[in-house]
C-alpha cells in the first residue's frame, strides 16, 4: 500500500531512491514519483505507471541532490495518474511523500482552501504537505511544524518531508504505517521496508507508533508519540541485497514456489529437541499461556485466512482444541462474544495488514488475554504487539500471490496443533507422526515441484476460459479456496471454490464445457464422497482437472483429466496438494501475458482498510 523510501547523505541519493523504488514496488505500483532538495530548491518528478518510467524520464532529464524523498503509488484517494502522484508539494517549499490514510482530509483541505492554499490533486496527502507550509508560518523549525501538523491528523501515516531551504535535514514519523530508518556510514535513510535500503546498509532502526524522526548525516534524533527523546534498538538484518533479486526465475512468484522446500525447513529449523517441538519454539513464556487456554480463534485476511481456515480442522480433528476463525475485516467491526482465556492467533505475512492489526487490538479490547502473531516478518506491527510469535522465515516474499508464506504458515500453524493439542487430546502418537511428517515435508514438496512442466501444459486449458470452478472437502476444502484465489489474483479469470458437498445447491448449474472444474482428491476419508461429486459433474459434461494420489487406481477419460500426485499422509497433504494449484495460476498467468508478480489493482502489503 504505497512504498515509501528517502535518504540524506553528502552524495546525490537518487539513485539510491530509485533501486529502493523498484524493491518497493510490491507495495503499489500505479505510479511513482521523487523530490530531491537542490541549492534553495525542490526538483520533481512525477510520473504514471511503474517505476521503470520514472527512471526513464529521471534518466532523460536528470535530477540530484543529497536529500530527497520518493514514492511508490496504490491509488487509495483519487485515480492513478501523475497528478496524484506523491512528492506532493505546498509553495514550492515543503515535500512530502505519504503512505497511510488520512480520514478527516476533507475537513483540512476546506479549511486549508479558506486560508488559500491551492490543492492540484486529488489525495488526502495533500492536506499534509499544505498544513505543514502553514504551520511554518510561525516557526523555522521543520520538525515542530510537521509536530504540530500530525497533531491535527486523523488516520493512519508514514511520512518523509523535506524542505528546500532545509538541505540538512529529512523529517520522518509513522502512526500505524510502518517505517524503518537505515543507518549508513554518514547517511541516513527511511523506507516503508527494509528491503528498499538492503543495497546501502543492513543496519536499521524500527520506529514504533507515534515516533518522529530527525535524520542529519551526522545522526537520527527519535522522539516518541510524547515528544520524549528516546533511543530505539539498531537491528542489524541477516537479509542481504540478493535474496530479494529474482535469480534464474522469470518472475518472484515462480522463484518462491521453487524456494518452498528450503524455506519448510528454515521454518522447522531449531524448534524442536530429540524430535520434541520445544514451546519456547513460540516465546519464552508460551508453555505459562498455552497452560490456560480454553480455545483459539484465528484472525487473517487473504491467503493466510486460508491456512487459519485449514488449522480450524487440524485443531479440532485432531486435538479437540475449540477453534474459530474470521475474516479480520469482518471481526474488528461485529462486536464479538469472546473470552478472556481465548488465545487469539493471528497469521500475516507481512505483518502490517491493517484489518489483521485493528482486529488484534479488538480483541484485546474485548478482554482477550493471549495473542499470538504467526508472521513472516520480524519487528513488523504485529510481532511488536503480540505476546507470542512463531516467525515462519519464509524469506523476503516478494510476489503478490503469496506462495511461500502460505506453505510455512501451515508449517506453523502444525507446531501449534501439536503445542497447544498436547495440552487437549492429541495424542503422543499423533504428536510423533506430526513431527516425522514434517520432516519429511521439504522431500516430499520437492517430489510434487516435479510436475511443473505436466502443469504448464495443462495450463493450456485455461487459456481461452473466463471462470474455473475449485472443489474440495475437509482440510483441502481452503486449499480450493487458495487455489481459486491464486487463479484470480494473477490471470483474472473468475474462480470460485466450493466444498464439494454444496454443488447440487446451486453451482452444478453452472457446469458445461466452458467451466473447467478443479479438484483437490487426496487419499482420505471423504474421498468416495468426492468421487460420486466427480460423477455429477461429468455426467453434466463439465470438464474436470482432478489432482488424486498416484497410488489410487483412477485414470482419465473425456471429461476427466487426472494429475497423479504423491502419495502422503494426510496431516500434510493440504500443503503438498496447494502447490500444483499455484503452479497452475502461474502458468495461466504467463499463458495470458499478465503481469504476474504485480497483477492489476492489487498490492501486497495492505496496510490501510
Ligand atoms: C494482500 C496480499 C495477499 C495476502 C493478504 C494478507 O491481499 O496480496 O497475498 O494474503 O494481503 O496479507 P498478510 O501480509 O496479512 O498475510
Amino acid at each position: 500500500m504505497c512504498g515509501i523510501v528517502a535518504g540524506i547523505a553528502q552524495r546525490n541519493v537518487v539513485p539510491i531512491l530509485i533501486e529502493g523504488l523498484k524493491r518497493l514496488e510490491y507495495r503499489g505500483y500505479d505510479s511513482a514519483g521523487l523530490a530531491v532538495v537542490n541549492q534553495g530548491e525542490i526538483f520533481r518528478k512525477r510520473e504514471l505507471g511503474k517505476v521503470k518510467g520514472l527512471e526513464a524520464l529521471i534518466a532523460s532529464d536528470p535530477i540530484a541532490g543529497n536529500v530527497g524523498i520518493a514514492h511508490t503509488r496504490w491509488a487509495t484517494h483519487g485515480k492513478p495518474s501523475t497528478q496524484n502522484a506523491h512528492p506532493h508539494v505546498s509553495k514550492d517549499k515543503v515535500a512530502v511523500v505519504h503512505n497511510g490514510i488520512i480520514e478527516n482530509h476533507d475537513h483540512l483541505r476546506t479549511v486549508l482552501q479558506q486560508d488559500g492554499y491551492v490543492f492540484t490533486s486529488e489525495t488526502d496527502t495533500e492536506v499534509i504537505v499544505h498544513k505543514i507550509a502553514q504551520e511554518l508560518q510561525s516557526t523555522d523549525d521543520l520538525l515542530a511544524a510537521v509536530k504540530s501538523t500530525i497533531a491535527t491528523l486523523q488516520g493512519a501515516y508514514a511520512l518523509g518531508v523535506v524542505h528546500a531551504d532545509q538541505p540538512d535535514v529529512l523529517i520522518a514519523c509513522r502512526k500505524g504505517s510502518p517505517l524503518v530508518i537505515g543507518i549508513g556510514i554518514g547517511e541516513y535513510f527511511i523506507a516503508s521496508d527494509i528491503a528498499a535500503l538492503l543495497p546501502v546498509t543492513q543496519r536499521f532502526i524500527f520506529l514504533e507508533d507515534g515516533d518522529m524522526a530527525e535524520l542529519t548525516i551526522n545522526g537520527a534524533s527519535i522522539q516518541d508519540e510524547h515528544g520524549k527523546r528516546v533511543v530505539r534498538p539498531v537491528i542489524e538484518s541477516q537479509l542481504k541485497a540478493d535474496s530479494v533479486d529474482k535469480g534464474k526465475y522469470r518472475h518472484y512468484m515462480l522463484k518462491e514456489i521453487y524456494e518452498q522446500a528450503w524455506a519448510v525447513s528454515e521454518t522447522l529449523e531449531g524448534r524442536f529437541v530429540n524430535n520434541k517441538l520445544q514451546d519456547t519454539a513460540f516465546g519464552h513464556n508460551a508453555a505459562e499461556v498455552f497452560d490456560q487456554i480454553k480455545s483459539v480463534l484465528i484472525l487473517a485476511c487473504g491467503t493466510s485466512y486460508h491456512s487459519g481456515l485449514v488449522a480450524r480442522y487440524w485443531l479440532e480433528k485432531y486435538a479437540r482444541v475449540p477453534c474459530s476463525i474470521e475474516v479480520a475485516s469482518e471481526f474488528r467491526y461485529r462486536n464479538p462474544v469472546i473470552s478472556p482465556d481465548t488465545l487469539v492467533v493471528t497469521i500475516s505475512q507481512s505483518g502490517e495488514t491493517a484489518d489483521t492489526l485493528a482486529a488484534l487490538q479488538e480483541a484485546k479490547k474485548l478482554g482477550v488475554k493471549h495473542s499470538l502473531v504467526i508472521c513472516n516478518v520480524p519487528e513488523s506491527s504485529l510481532v511488536r504487539e503480540s505476546d507470542l510469535v512463531m516467525m515462519t522465515r519464509a524469506g523476503p516474499e516478494i510476489g503478490v500471490a503469496s506462495t511461500k508464506a502460505f506453505t510455512t504458515q501451515l508449517v506453523a500453524l502444525q507446531m501449534l496443533l501439536i503445542a497447544v493439542g498436547r495440552r487437549f487430546e492429541l495424542s503422543r502418537e499423533m504428536e510423533d507422526n506430526i513431527v516425522s511428517e514434517l520432516f519429511g515435508l521439504p522431500g516430499n514438496i520437492e517430489k510434487v515441484l516435479k510436475l511443473d512442466e505436466t502443469i504448464e501444459v495443462l495450463s493450456q486449458r485455461f487459456a481461452d476460459k473466463h471462470n474455473a470452478l475449485f472443489l474440495g472437502r475437509g482440510t483441502h476444502y481452503p486449499i480450493a479456496m487458495e487455489g481459486a484465489l491464486k487463479l484470480k489474483e494473477i490471470s483474472y479469470i473468475h474462480a470460485e471454490a466450493y466444498p464439494a458437498g454444496e454443488l447440487k445447491h446451486g453451482p452444478l448449474a453452472l457446469i458445461d464445457a466452458e467451466m473447467p472444474v478443479v479438484t483437490v482428491a487426496p487419499n482420505n476419508n471423504l474421498l468416495e464422497k468426492l468421487k460420486s461429486n466427480i460423477q455429477e459433474v461429468s455426467a453434466r459434461g463439465g470438464q474436470l482437472i482432478v489432482f488424486m494420489d498416484e497410488e489410487l487406481a483412477e485414470s482419465s477419460d473425456e471429461n476427466v483429466q487426472i494429475i497423479k500426485m504423491p502419495s502422503v499422509a494426510n496431516i500434510i497433504s493440504p500443503i503438498i496438494y496447494t502447490i500444483p494449484l499455484q503452479l497452475l495460476s502461474y502458468h495461466v498467468a504467463v499463458l495470458k501475458g499478465t503481469d504476474v508478480d504485480q497483477p492489476r489493482n492489487l498490492a501486497k502489503s495492505v496496510t490501510v482498510e
